[in-house]
């Protein structure tokens, strides 16, 4: 059985769709497994015993971050491992470490632990997400941000799930991290200027400083210290770190990463 967690998420409903809805779904309200149209189970992360796991299933862990986000994968994790679960696979990020700033960090502490588990692991490390660049234009056409001239090989999420499915329902193998990324890596001028093209409306990056940055980002209602992490995680971004592409999307579904040209339509 491949058992979705994040099932309703944006990766975890085009993995449910990938997989032809032969999955088992968590769910935190049954209305939303009757609307995914698959077997479900209602359940929550932060209760692992109300997700059903029999020896040799294959798990897919993701969810949104939340502050209860790292205790409670953990214990997810040991719950598959105590079930004899056959695999997990995960979503992180790429490059990350446990003493990385903000989400990043509670992402690189769920890794150590699922690697030092004795489960079977694969996780799925992406650089941004293609679908959250739209929302990032505000009113006046701007995108702001700390990331200079840094270029970012976004990724359609819809790769993401691709990925999973297929490491979901072959044999399972060595594991293993995957850096997942989209086939160029624009800088946020050129990230602009596609969504220029493909909104019909003038799109400009806005560079700030990081304390510009934290400032920004605190007006907008972040609170300050998570807002300077924020400002500094984006510089950090754009030095380059993830300006470089991977072919791992292409060596595993044997076709290209879909290109932010071809996802803004
Ligand atoms: N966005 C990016 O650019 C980016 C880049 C790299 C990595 N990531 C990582 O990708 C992951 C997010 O993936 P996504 O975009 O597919 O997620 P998403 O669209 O935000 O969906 C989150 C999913 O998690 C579920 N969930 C949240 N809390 C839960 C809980 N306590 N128990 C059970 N389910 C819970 C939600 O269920 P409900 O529908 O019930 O709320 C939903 O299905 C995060 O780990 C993030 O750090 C994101």
């Amino acid at each position: 059985m491949i058992v979705v967690t994040g099932a309703t998420g944006t990766i975890g409903r085009a993995l449910v769709e990938e997989l032809g809805g032969a999955v088992r779904a968590v769910v935190r309200r049954a209305e939303q497994g009757e609307e995914l149209g698959c077997d479900y189970v209602v359940g929550d992360l932060e209760r692992p015993e109300s997700i059903p796991l029999e020896p040799g299933d294959r798990l897919f862990l993701n969810s949104a971050l939340w502050p209860g986000f790292v205790r409670a994968h953990q214990a997810v994790v040991d719950h598959a491992a105590a079930a004899g679960v056959a695999q997990v696979v995960t979503v992180s990020v790429r490059g990350v470490t446990s003493s990385s700033l903000l989400g990043f960090g509670m992402h690189g502490q769920v890794d150590e632990h699922l690697k030092a588990s004795g489960v079977p692991w694969s996780i799925l490390a992406p650089v941004g997400f293609m679908q959250n660049l739209a929302g990032d234009v505000d009113e006046e056409g701007r995108i702001f941000g700390s990331y200079g001239r840094g270029g970012v090989g976004y990724i359609d999420a819809r790769d993401i799930a691709a990925v999973a499915a297929v490491l979901l329902t072959r044999p399972v193998g060595a594991d293993a991290t995957y850096e997942l990324t989209g086939p160029v890596a624009p800088t946020h001028d050129e990230v602009a200027a596609e969504l220029t093209r493909a909104l019909g409306r003038t799109v400009r990056y806005v560079d700030l400083r990081v304390e510009e940055a934290a400032v920004h980002l605190e007006r907008r209602g972040m609170p300050a210290q998570a807002a300077r992490d924020l400002a500094e995680l984006m510089s950090q971004i754009g030095d380059g770190r993830w300006a470089s592409t991977t072919t791992t999307v292409a060596d595993i579904l044997g076709r290209e990463p879909i290109s932010l040209r071809e996802f803004l339509g």
